[in-house]
């Protein structure tokens, strides 16, 4: 298997009805996956940028977090639609989409 440029990790963390804290499951975390998988198939990205999902991140609150590796950069509240700027700015332009960056110190 070769090395991926980039990972990105979309949480699908699913947590017990009635959590206060929500989860990504409930935000369409499953769904923002599919998405993501479908958007780097069809503009031939992988295997080179590869998507998993993943447990809880801790963002549990903005939903659904996103997080592209190695550039650190974490994204929260993604939908279904956010996918496409996501991969156009971010994976093929190199610009973060900064409308969806997650407050975060340091
Ligand atoms: S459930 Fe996704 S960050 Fe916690």
């Amino acid at each position: 298997m070769a090395k991926p440029k980039k990972h990105i990790f979309v949480c699908t963390h699913e947590r017990p009805a009635g959590d206060m804290r929500g989860s990504c499951k409930k935000a369409g975390g499953a769904r923002v996956l599919d998405a993501l998988r479908g958007e780097l198939f069809n503009r031939d990205l992988m295997p080179d940028i590869k998507a998993t999902k993943s447990g809880c991140l801790g963002g549990c609150e903005s939903g659904t977090i996103v997080v592209v590796y190695p550039d650190n950069v974490w994204y929260h509240q993604v939908q279904v639609e956010d996918i496409e700027d996501i991969v156009e700015d971010h994976i093929i332009d190199g610009d973060v989409v900064e409308r969806l960056l997650m407050p975060m110190g340091d």
